[in-house]
């Protein structure tokens, strides 16, 4: 299939664009508007690769949308395109709206109108809310609790509309907490790890025990295209590691793989309405065939490696316009925090 995946140039998108075009099946469009954590050189090894192109856009972009999806005759989309960063939606909400709802909706109807034939759009299981005891399932109520993740809930609900209404046919995935290499250095394991390096405080929110379900990044990108590939029309997957972890714990883990002192760990103060714990239950996607491969403990290890060998990637990424938003979000949590105790 001749395939848009928006946000191609980030995180997951990148990582979802080669598995797409290793596979043998697919050719990419990638259309990326280049954000602060858009990054062409995370796919550096497919410049001039004949299945793949770039296109550099916005989703929110009506024109630019329209003219890619006719140009390069677009037969399926994957929508990765986002705000991601819940510390970030607490400080500027008004971006995640525009690109997670907005941008979603003009995405969708240009696929619509242009008659698609897939609409899968990634979204998070942080659209369940805070989940105290048991695991969400794709049924569950939405009770998101941060401008990040009601954006993210308002783009679900709209894809989801447009199979009720016009039979068109999307589905949804529902990832937990991704991990691995080329991750934007805003995101706790990858902000912890490089921090480690450098010998510089880690800033850990509250008590460190909320409890994230953490999944390699490789293991999501096949979620992703197994669902776009066999997933039901008008249908929900969640897509998790089934590796649940108290934070103070995967602080403890990225210090000690890196021969580091636990005493870099600071207590630093909350997240405003820091959600307590993710869960999912992933058995609908399970039944599909896609199960997770990577083992954390593993997966962890091999990912701290990457950024003490990638060390050019990340540093440049954090001496530029990541610098005035760690001191925005840290200068003052750093001064006033505890440190671990030995
Ligand atoms: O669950 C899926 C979601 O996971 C994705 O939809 C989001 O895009 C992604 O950002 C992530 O959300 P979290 O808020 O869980 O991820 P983050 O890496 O920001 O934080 C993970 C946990 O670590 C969370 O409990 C907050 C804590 N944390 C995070 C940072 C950045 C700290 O204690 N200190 C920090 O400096």
């Amino acid at each position: 299939m001749r395939i848009l995946v928006t946000g191609g140039a980030g995180f997951i998108g990148s990582h979802l664009v080669r598995r797409l075009i290793q596979s043998g099946r697919h050719s990419v469009v990638n259309l990326d508007a280049l954000k602060y954590s858009g990054n062409l050189e995370n796919l550096a090894d497919l410049a001039g690769h004949p299945q793949y192109a770039f296109v550099q856009a916005d989703i929110c972009d009506q024109k630019a949308v329209h003219a890619t999806l006719q140009t390069h005759r677009i037969e399926g989309i994957i929508n990765c395109a986002a705000e991601t960063h819940v510390d970030r939606s607490i400080l500027d909400p008004g971006a995640f709206a525009r690109t997670d709802v907005v941008g979603t909706g003009i995405l969708l109807e240009e696929a619509r109108q242009a008659g698609v034939q897939r609409f899968l759009q990634v979204s998070t299981d942080e659209v369940y809310g805070s989940v105290e005891q048991g695991s969400s399932t794709e049924g569950d109520r939405l009770e998101p609790r941060s401008p990040y993740s009601a954006s993210k809930a308002g783009g679900d609900l709209l894809v989801l509309s447009y199979w009720t209404t016009y039979r068109f046919p999307v589905v949804v995935t529902r990832g937990s907490n991704t991990y691995g290499p080329n991750q934007y250095p805003e995101k706790f394991i990858p902000l912890f790890a490089t921090n480690a390096i450098d010998g510089e405080p880690l800033p850990l929110y509250g008590d460190g025990r909320q409890c994230r379900d953490w999944l390699s990044v490789y293991d999501h990108a096949a979620g992703i295209q197994h669902v776009f590939e066999q997933g039901e029309p008008g249908t929900v997957y969640n897509v998790g590691g089934g590796n649940e972890r108290e934070n103070i714990t995967v602080a403890e883990q990225i210090v000690a793989t890196l021969g580091k002192s636990r005493s870099l760990i600071r207590f630093v103060e909350d997240r405003p309405g820091h959600d307590r714990r993710y869960s999912i239950d992933c058995r609908r996607l399970r039944a599909l065939g896609w199960s997770p491969q990577v083992s954390f403990e593993e997966g962890l290890k091999q990912t701290v490696e990457w950024y003490r060998t990638h060390e050019r990637w990340w540093r440049t990424i954090k001496s530029g316009e990541f610098k005035d938003y760690y001191q925005q979000q840290y200068a003052k949590r750093l001064q006033q925090g505890t440190a671990c105790g030995l």
